[in-house]
């Protein structure tokens, strides 16, 4: 369906302009807490500013999740085993994808992405690096239910949703893609997704707010995106990145604050902020083991075995689509 000659999943008006973009923004810009979806952050240059954020010294997830697929390959293999068809949401990173693959035996590769383009670049270089393995590329908005390949149907699944993205997520939403990921991939599937940890409070903060500034590029590069796409006259040099710890929610947010009291138009619309007044762009929810669980069961997923790197600080959780049965 995803792959479908002339399918738009991206909708431009006449002047070329993301409707959906531009709707979440006025809309995001008219509340009394400005707020963004987060991701609107990901244009060429916030992927690229994404990537560079995974190699600053104080970003750690990336180098925490490929240390223990690098690590745990054995016991991957041993409670997953061979012959999985391995459906990843998201298109897959040139890294963490390869350590997952070479370390199971799976017998099919299917991408999911919405992003056609990172999705045939993604489905082109597995390929490559694994001659004998059959990929199915499938372009399709991976929070909703997506339709398999037929090719894959009657392989046992093993869904792959590494780098905590999950946590970008608010529980609700959360829950709806896990309960999505179970009827794409279906009773008896297995999931294997990575889930940050909660940690000392500095050791994160530093982790949105490297003393490079590359996540503070990252998230201004969304106010250079609005005034290039919407027709913006927003002040970016009056805007500065904050990364805040939000205890009640355990999550990091991605703030843009204005360091004075500003005015701008966006697509003709005038708005106005104080200073101190801030737009929220991003949250990175962080877990423990028990909050990681009772989100995995709210979504219908029974977690099995849960692996960590050596410094404790991200998690890689093996899950069950174990079938509905009467409580208790
Ligand atoms: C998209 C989940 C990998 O939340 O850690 C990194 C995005 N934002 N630095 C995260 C992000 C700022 C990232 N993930």
């Amino acid at each position: 369906m995803g792959t479908q000659e002339g399918l738009r999943l991206v909708e431009k008006d006449e002047g070329g302009v993301d409707r959906a973009f531009r709707a979440d923004v006025l809309d995001g810009l008219s509340q009394s807490q400005k707020a963004i979806p987060a991701r609107w952050l990901y244009d060429d240059a916030g992927s690229q500013l994404f990537e560079d954020i995974t190699q600053v010294p104080e970003y750690y997830p990336t180098r925490a999740e490929t240390q223990i697929l690098t690590e745990e390959g054995e016991s991957f293999a041993k409670m997953i085993g061979p012959g999985m068809a391995v459906v990843e949401f998201g298109s897959g990173s040139s890294v963490k994808t390869p350590l997952l693959l070479s370390a199971i035996e799976p017998a099919a590769y299917v991408p999911l992405d919405i992003a056609g383009d990172f999705l045939r670049a993604a489905a082109a270089d597995l390929a490559q690096k694994f001659p004998g393995l059959p990929v199915y590329p499938v372009e399709a908005d991976f929070m909703r239910r997506v339709e398999l390949p037929g090719e894959v149907a009657d392989l046992p699944k093993l869904g792959f949703f590494p780098g905590s993205t999950i946590g970008n997520m608010v529980a609700r939403t959360a829950v709806d893609l896990l309960r999505n990921m179970r009827e794409t991939l279906g009773t008896g599937a297995q999931l294997l997704i990575g889930m940050d940890l909660i940690k000392d409070e500095a050791v994160l903060k530093a982790a949105y707010d490297d003393a490079g500034g590359v996540t503070a590029q990252f998230n201004c590069n969304l106010l250079r995106r609005i005034n290039r796409e919407l027709g913006g006259d927003i002040p970016v040099g009056s805007l500065h990145h904050e990364a805040r710890w939000n205890d009640r929610f355990a999550r990091i947010e991605m703030h843009l604050v204005a360091d004075g009291d500003i005015a701008f138009a966006v697509d003709g619309q005038r708005f106005t902020m104080d200073r101190g007044e801030t737009i929220h762009t991003e949250n990175s929810h962080k877990f423990d083991r028990r909050s990681a669980n009772t989100l995995l069961l709210a979504g219908g997923w029974e977690p099995r075995q849960r692996w960590l790197d050596g410094e404790e600080r991200f998690s890689l959780i093996l899950a069950e689509a174990r079938p509905a049965r009467t409580a208790p």
